[in-house]
């Protein structure tokens, strides 16, 4: 069979749906509100927040407020980081307050910040402590747990299967596996073979992810990997509609809502800034913003003059930017959408 129409099929957690099996990754800084929302529209099955530190939300910290609120998606799921049994129940429990569906567990980052706070993927180097965590959030919350982690530290320490299949016995719902190490960072290919090994020792749903662009790679991957769904991140740099457009197609059926023309993408792009700027306030939404104008601009009007660029990148007036992203996303400029 095929695997391409089996990305397209519901998947369930319990008593949460998800859509298809073609999900967004977290990525801090990128998948915020407005991204989130957008890619549910365009048909993603799953979108997960940007990690909030637990210790912060407890604490009642702005920026992690904005990061567990709902937006309209059919399943909200929250991720959480930390290292404190208690702080990461606590913040479970307000999670889920705010109307988390399902709260997942950050085992993956490899960040030297997480990482040196010994958060993320550092707690792959202590199973026991990873278990105590994940025991009190499964405990503190009457929603779904999911826990995201890496094949391990490093390559003598490939403990993924161990700790997956020991998160399954402490109730966790469903694992998702980067198919890096720690050491590897973002460095060589993810080893979607290597995901198998995880797959084999659990029950329930394992998700593979890293380096997946296309349906194709989608579909190559869930046959090396035998998982159950894959999640993609970086391939949506300036292109919210990727994982969305991957489902549509092992579906048969069109892409919903991707810009094509010069005139869409414009008025695309412009209602994203504007979204942007409406949730972070003007000057933290322009910061905000830049990185998507420039991975817009890069991916679909890669000839526009440099100048052009450089301005949608500084201008401090979003009218400013707003017109020369017009001049940007001019038909001269554009090539056919990625
Ligand atoms: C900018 C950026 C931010 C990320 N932030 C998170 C995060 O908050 N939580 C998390 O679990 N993973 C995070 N990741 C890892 C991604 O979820 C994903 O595992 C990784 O990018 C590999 O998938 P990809 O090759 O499809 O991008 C981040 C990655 C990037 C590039």
């Amino acid at each position: 069979m095929s695997l391409a129409p089996h990305l397209a099929t519901p998947l369930h957690l319990g008593k949460v749906e998800i859509a298809n099996r073609v999900f967004l990754a977290p990525m801090s800084g990128v998948t915020d509100e407005p991204f989130r929302a957008r890619a549910v529209t365009h048909g993603a099955g799953l979108v997960v927040s940007e990690m909030v530190a637990s210790g912060e939300l407890a604490k009642g910290r702005r920026n992690s407020a904005l990061r567990i609120r709902r937006p309209d998606v059919p399943v909200h799921v929250v991720q959480l980081a930390g290292r404190e049994a208690g702080w990461m129940a606590e913040g479970a429990r307000i999670a889920a307050g705010e109307g988390a569906d399902v709260i997942d567990i950050n085992m993956g980052c490899p960040a030297r910040k997480v990482t040196g706070g010994y958060c993320g993927s550092a707690l792959m180097r202590d199973p026991d402590h990873a278990l105590s965590l994940i025991e009190a959030v499964v405990a503190a919350v009457p929603v779904p747990v999911t826990v995201k982690m890496r094949l391990g530290w490093n390559h003598d320490s490939l403990n993924a299967p161990d700790i997956a299949r020991r998160a399954e016995a402490a109730g966790v719902a469903m694992v998702t596996v980067h198919g890096r190490t720690r050491c590897q960072l973002y460095n060589g290919r993810a080893d979607w073979a290597a995901i198998r090994r995880i797959k084999e020792v659990v029950s329930i749903p394992v998700v593979a992810n890293g380096d997946v662009e296309s349906l194709a790679d989608a579909v190559e991957m869930l046959s090396q990997s035998g998982a159950d769904a894959v999640m993609v991140g970086r391939g949506h740099y300036g292109a919210p509609w990727l994982a969305g457009a991957i489902a549509a197609q092992a579906a048969g059926r069109p892409a919903i809502g991707a810009p094509t023309s010069s005139k869409e993408f414009f008025s695309y792009i412009v209602d994203h800034y504007e979204d942007m700027l409406t949730l972070y306030g003007i000057e933290q939404g322009l910061r905000h913003a830049r990185k998507h104008l420039g991975w817009f601009v890069d991916r679909h009007a890669p000839h526009s003059p440099a100048e052009l660029r450089r301005a949608a990148m500084t201008s401090t007036a979003p009218k400013d930017v707003i017109e020369v992203l017009r001049m940007i996303f001019s038909a001269e400029n554009m090539r056919s959408a990625a």
